[in-house]
């Protein structure tokens, strides 16, 4: 039987970057002791007030279809977050709750993407970008980034890309840079959106671990509050990536368009995960900070220990849970060198390239093990380049 091309063609084609995670993976269920820095996930687990919580919620009866568009206590509870860290006026009409920060990716894009549009995005890109882009039926590209800027978006690049485009993603602080944009880059990006009438879609599901500056939401910007979507998460901020729950801020039409898909797609999000979210919410800012707090640790460290050899740079990194790793002097690829990690040191760490071009010659560390394992597989990391260099 025939399978659709939507289908067929989500990935693009080609090598979606993943086999060095798939080979650690592989290691791992063969009993050989890979260190894990591939994937975006934490090394504690979901607090257990939170589960306790969820536990209760479940137990009281919330196992029912839930609310489409999320419960009011959840959808109240982002709306004032995202009030009191934006200064935006938002109610629950704002607010649409989505199986986590993926789902609001690929709806915010279906709500405002038609087949066929151009749907832009910043290279080095969340692996699942372009897939998600084609899933709503657009036509994603690139806008390349240079490692010089420390992947800071050109905002005269994204322009001359804009014309006849419909949508811009952006996303920061950025997975897999760590770059957190500039005010000047978010004011530019915000004026090439009204001169081309571009949609904005942000991204900030990192938008608790800032290491350097400040996070600004463009939807804060003059005008942009009526041209874009912001998503977020529960995942990395509170560490719930299991839990899949997530959301888009936006005005109220488009809630309410969201609304109807979700209807005919997912159908809401579970009750006791709502509720136990927005019990994790109310913990307020200094959960979060708990929860961000060892990767500034870890970031610390790697400024450390890279500081002390010549081979191996490292990109200031002003957010999130990522460093990027120049390891271009080794006159490898991210890929080879990723994979010779692997194999001499059991070290799993990203290619660059899976990220986009504008990432070859890298490779992406997620700082996700125990600090001494972290700083320990980071030395060996630059011994390993010193040594191929
Ligand atoms: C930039 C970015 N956006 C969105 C997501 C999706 O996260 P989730 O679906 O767990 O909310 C991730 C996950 O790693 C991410 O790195």
């Amino acid at each position: 039987m025939q399978r659709s091309q939507r289908i067929m063609g989500l990935t693009g084609g080609g090598s979606d970057g993943w086999d060095v995670f798939l080979k650690a993976r592989r290691m791992l269920a063969q009993g050989v002791a890979v260190t894990e820095l591939t994937i975006g996930e934490h090394d504690i687990r979901t607090a257990a007030p939170i589960l306790q919580n969820m536990h209760e919620n479940a137990l009281a009866g919330h196992t029912g279809y839930a609310a489409v568009p999320g419960t009011d206590g959840l959808r109240d509870t982002v709306a004032a977050r995202v009030q009191a860290r934006t200064g935006v006026p938002t109610t629950r009409d704002n607010v649409m709750i989505t199986p986590g920060g993926q789902a609001a990716l690929f709806a915010a894009h279906m709500a405002t993407c038609d087949a066929g549009d151009r749907a832009l995005y910043i290279d080095p890109y969340y692996a699942t970008y372009p897939g998600t882009l084609r899933g709503a039926g657009a036509i994603p590209q690139a806008i390349h980034t240079h490692a010089e800027d420390a992947f800071q978006p050109r905002v005269d690049d994204i322009r001359a890309q804009a014309p006849g485009a419909r949508s811009l993603l952006v996303n920061t602080p950025n997975n897999p840079t760590g770059v957190v944009y500039s005010d000047a880059t978010l004011a530019g990006i915000a004026d090439v959106c009204h001169d081309h009438d571009l949609w904005l879609i942000s991204d900030e599901v990192y938008d608790t671990q800032i290491w350097e500056g400040r996070h600004l939401s463009p939807r804060a910007l003059p005008g942009m509050a009526d041209r874009t979507l912001v998503v977020g998460s529960m995942s990395k901020s509170h560490a719930m990536t299991g839990s899949r729950c997530g959301w888009i801020v936006g005005p109220e039409a488009v809630v309410g368009d969201l609304i109807t898909l979700a209807t005919h797609t997912t159908y809401g999000v579970p009750g006791f995960i709502q509720d136990a979210s927005e019990f994790a919410l109310q913990q307020g800012p200094a959960f979060e900070t708990e929860i961000a707090a060892p990767f500034q640790r870890r970031r610390a460290l790697a400024q450390t220990v890279l500081a002390a050899q010549n081979t191996v740079g490292l990109v200031p990194a002003q957010g999130a849970m990522y460093l990027m790793l120049d390891i271009r002097a080794t006159g490898m690829t991210g890929e080879a060198f990723a994979n010779d990690l692997l194999d001499t040191h059991h070290i799993a760490v990203m290619p660059g390239e899976s990220f986009g071009a504008s990432a070859a010659g890298h490779v992406r560390v997620a700082m996700t093990v125990e600090d001494n394992a972290f700083e320990h597989a980071l030395r060996q990391l630059c011994a390993h380049a010193d040594l191929r260099a």
